[in-house]
């Protein structure tokens, strides 16, 4: 198998999505390690459960510094120590400028809990009960300038109830975003994809490695 490759994920809370995907990158033949996770909050809890987990952590608080472009040069440091290949932002509350994006370009994603390009930004779950769709649900992208903009990986739809409100709606499509956030990771890691325009072309979720498959729908 040719080298894992090295993935930080970037938090600032709670840390589910990146739970899901440090499970998934436990299983040996999974495409890519998770090398380090780092939280511009120093008091996220998703550091502790990272921690615990034996993966390296690293606080970046932005509040130290005078600017983006400060706290992102002590940010990119950190990355160039740990050997940082990919990123995955999850639940990363920051701006980054268009130099970051750019630098990894290709090579950074994000999991956002709406179906793009519908519901940029926040509060996707009580704006959509306020649309009434019926369908709703999480996308993982990579990253461009443009906030939540950027080619379309892996989407995953989820019914709307009658009787939600924006936590249980919340709940639904969380538990897609940890089944769905792995399987993106694995289709960037192992490198079997095509970008053309907006468009990525992959593999169906069936044909992934065993290990990229958790909880696959084909
Ligand atoms: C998730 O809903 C994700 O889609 C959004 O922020 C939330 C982070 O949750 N970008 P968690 O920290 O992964 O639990």
């Amino acid at each position: 198998m040719t080298a894992r490759r090295r993935t930080a994920i970037l938090i600032s809370g709670r840390g589910s999505n990146m739970r899901s995907l440090v499970e998934a990158a436990r299983a040996p033949d999974f495409p890519a390690e998770v090398a380090l996770v780092a939280s511009n909050r120093p008091d996220a809890p998703g550091l502790t459960i990272a921690k615990q987990a034996g993966i390296a952590t690293a606080a970046v608080d932005h509040k130290i510094y005078a600017g983006r472009e400060e706290f992102e040069a002590s940010l990119q440091k950190l990355l160039d120590i740990h050997r940082i290949d990919l990123i995955c932002l999850a639940g990363f509350m920051r701006m980054l400028t268009a130099g970051f994006v750019e630098r990894w370009g290709g090579r950074m994603i994000n999991i956002h809990p709406a179906l793009l390009p519908a519901y940029r930004g926040l509060n996707t779950h009580e704006r959509a009960l306020a649309d009434g769709v019926k369908i709703h649900g999480c996308t993982v992208h990579f990253v461009v300038a443009g906030m939540d903009e950027g080619p379309i990986i892996a989407q995953a739809a989820v019914p709307v109830h009658d009787d939600d409100n924006a936590e249980t709606l919340a709940a639904r499509v969380l538990e897609e975003e940890h089944r769905l956030y792995p399987q993106a990771l694995c289709i960037l890691a192992s490198g079997d994809y095509t970008v053309d325009g907006n468009r990525v072309r992959s593999k169906l979720p069936g044909m992934l490695a065993p290990s990229c498959r958790i909880g696959a729908r084909d």
